[in-house]
Order: C-alpha cells, then sequence, then structure tokens
C-alpha cells in the first residue's frame, strides 16, 4: 500500500511547476499520505536530498516561476547502476511512489524507475510543449506569452525603420512554439526544425510579397532548433536591402509568475497524479486530452512522436499575405 510519495522535478524548468507540486502536496495530505520534496531532480534523488514537504510548506509558491524543489539535468541516471541506487535510497525515505514532473527525457527516467520497481507517475512540464500523448504542458501557457509580448515590443522598434527582425524563440528541436508564435504575432514567416526549408522560397519571397503589398516590417520567427540566424541575415540584407536584425529572446521564455492556464493546469494534472496513486496503479503519464486530464501508460507515451501541424503552417503564410 502507498503511504509516502516523493515529488520531483527535472529537465528544463517551466513556469507552473510549483503549481504542479503544490497540488501534489496538498492532494496527497488531503488523503493521508506523507510527501516528500526531492531536490534537484534525480540527481538529488540518488543524493538524498529529500525532505518531508506540508501543506503549508508550499504556501506561496503558486504564482511563482522556477520550481522551489529546483531542477537538474542528471548524466548518472542514464545508467542502471544509477537507477538502483537511486531506489535504494528512496526505501531509505520510506518512499513508495514518485510523482516526476518534467519532459519526455524526464520520463525516460520515470520509465526506467518503474521498471526497476519503483511506482511511478509523470507529470508534462517542459515550455517546448512537444510531447505527443498530451494537448497540453505546463509552462508553455506562459512561455508563449512572455514571447508574444516581447515580439509586439520588437514589432514597434521595426516598424519604425522597416527592418525585418529575426526572432529566435525556444523549443530545443521542437518548432511548436515557433509556429504559434508565427499565428500569434503575425509573422511574415516561420522556420522550424521539422521542415526542410529555402531561404528564398520561405523567406525571400513572402517578404517581396509583403513589400510590394505595402507592408514596411517584417517579422521571422526562427526556432532555435533550426539555427543558421546569422546567414539568413546577411540572405535578407543582400537580397532585398532590407535591413534586418536578430533577437534571441533566451531564457526569459522560461521565467515568470504562470498565467491563470498553468496554474490550472498543472493544479489540475498534480491532484490526478495523486488520484492514480491513491488505486495503486503507477507507469502513468498524465495527460491532457480532449480538453479533460486523464492519464496513458507510460511506456505509450514514449512511442508517441508529436508532429508539426500542417494546418498551422498554413494558416500562417494565408495570414502573413
Ligand atoms: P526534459 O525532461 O525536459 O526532456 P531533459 O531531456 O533535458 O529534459 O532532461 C531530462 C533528464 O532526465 C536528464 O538530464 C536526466 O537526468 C533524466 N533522464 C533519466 N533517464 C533518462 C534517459 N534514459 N534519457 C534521457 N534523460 C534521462
Ligand atoms: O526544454 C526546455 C528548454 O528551455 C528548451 O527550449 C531549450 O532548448 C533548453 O531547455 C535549454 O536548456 P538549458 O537550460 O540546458 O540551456
Amino acid at each position: 500500500m502507498i503511504k509516502t510519495i516523493g515529488v520531483l522535478t527535472s529537465g528544463g524548468d517551466a513556469p507552473g511547476m510549483n503549481a504542479a507540486i503544490r497540488a501534489v502536496v496538498r492532494t496527497g495530505c488531503a488523503n493521508g499520505l506523507r510527501v516528500m520534496g526531492i531536490n534537484r531532480g534525480y540527481q538529488g534523488l540518488i543524493d538524498g536530498e529529500i525532505k518531508e514537504l506540508t501543506p503549508r510548506s508550499v504556501s506561496d509558491t503558486l504564482q511563482r516561476g522556477g520550481t522551489f524543489l529546483q531542477s537538474a539535468r542528471c548524466m548518472a541516471f542514464k545508467e542502471e547502476a544509477g537507477v538502483a541506487r537511486a531506489i535504494e535510497v528512496a526505501r531509505v525515505f520510506g518512499i513508495d511512489a514518485i510523482v516526476v514532473i518534467g519532459g519526455d527525457g524526464s520520463f525516460r527516467g520515470a520509465r526506467d524507475l518503474s521498471r526497476m520497481g519503483m511506482t511511478t507517475v509523470g507529470i508534462p512540464g517542459t515550455i517546448d510543449n512537444d510531447i505527443d500523448c498530451t494537448e497540453y504542458t505546463i509552462g508553455y501557457d506562459t512561455a508563449m506569452n512572455t514571447a508574444m509580448e516581447a515580439i509586439d515590443k520588437i514589432r514597434d522598434t521595426i516598424s519604425s525603420h522597416q527592418r525585418c527582425s529575426i526572432v529566435e524563440v525556444m523549443g530545443r528541436g521542437a518548432g511548436h512554439i515557433a509556429l504559434s508564435l508565427s499565428i500569434a504575432n503575425g509573422a511574415e514567416a516561420v522556420i522550424v526544425p521539422e521542415k526542410n526549408y529555402s531561404v528564398d522560397e520561405d523567406i525571400i519571397k513572402p517578404i517581396f510579397a509583403c513589400r510590394n503589398r505595402g507592408k514596411n516590417h517584417y517579422i521571422i520567427i526562427l526556432a532555435e532548433g533550426v539555427g543558421k540566424a546569422e546567414e539568413i541575415k546577411a540572405e535578407i540584407h543582400q537580397k532585398t536591402g532590407i535591413e534586418a536584425r536578430i533577437s534571441v529572446l533566451g531564457y526569459i521564455q522560461r521565467g515568470g509568475s504562470p498565467t491563470a492556464r498553468d496554474r490550472i493546469e498543472a493544479s489540475r494534472m498534480g491532484a490526478h497524479a495523486v488520484e492514480i496513486l491513491m488505486q495503486e496503479t503507477g507507469s502513468r503519464i498524465v495527460v491532457l486530452k480532449n480538453g479533460v486530464v486523464t492519464d496513458i501508460p507510460i511506456e505509450e507515451a514514449l512511442n508517441m512522436k508529436k508532429s508539426i501541424s500542417e494546418s498551422d503552417l498554413a494558416l500562417t503564410k494565408i495570414l502573413s499575405t
């Protein structure tokens, strides 16, 4: 019977992770469970950086960005010996099950914990929104809104100078943030790592077409996984005569107070993770499906690969005309 659960955050932090931890703690305690906070992700688990959390110890965390449990990228956990050691340490603290809040890398760690006998539930937390099994990952909405506001500001200055702005946004190897921002900010073009592109076809031609229709500023959103910002900038200048500037939004997208959506979904997902454990099941990932929080087996989740939305790519092209 599960009496004590551990909770950790792993991989890149995301706004709303605190709301998820808080929901795990308060739902767990409301159901008579003991909840242990594991600091610094899998690394803290191996190192025994574990202390009890109470409903009061998670006060004043809901509105804060980052993760108060801190996060880490732990190479030792990719080895069987690291996972075995982590389970031994967890048992010393009386932990019967672990809730892992993170992205797909973290879920691979959760799967390995499950395979070696530790009951585990994953909650999707990453700004990248690159996990196929769920319509939503915690942190995405805040990151999107932060980036959208920043790009609105960039638009003010580039329109004053009739310039082109190449805005590089986060997402690692995925272009979901970039593509959604291209719609939210009305970009003239978007380049994502999932799609081959040609600078002439996908950037230069749209710029000429927009200029001929009377536009005097151009926003190109570039997913960081593509790279090539400097080369694209040089080609734009050389082929159109338009001055281009590069803005790398970077970590600003990962920080800040979570939006209402992130707080609410994170709270629902955190509570659902505990409900799964109350039923004595594990090896599951909490997901949002058709707008409802539910769960699927972890192995199934890891076999799914998210593709880029063709309809959103087409929409960006139409709306930029
Ligand atoms: P995310 O969970 O956001 O995808 P990362 O992939 O950057 O973030 O980090 C995931 C972390 O999960 C790794 O640093 C590592 O500590 C842990 N991990 C454990 N097992 C694995 C695994 N088999 N593959 C990848 N990451 C793993
Ligand atoms: O996965 C979240 C993310 O912010 C990615 O968008 C980005 O590529 C990566 O993490 C950056 O990681 P790090 O914190 O190691 O620089």
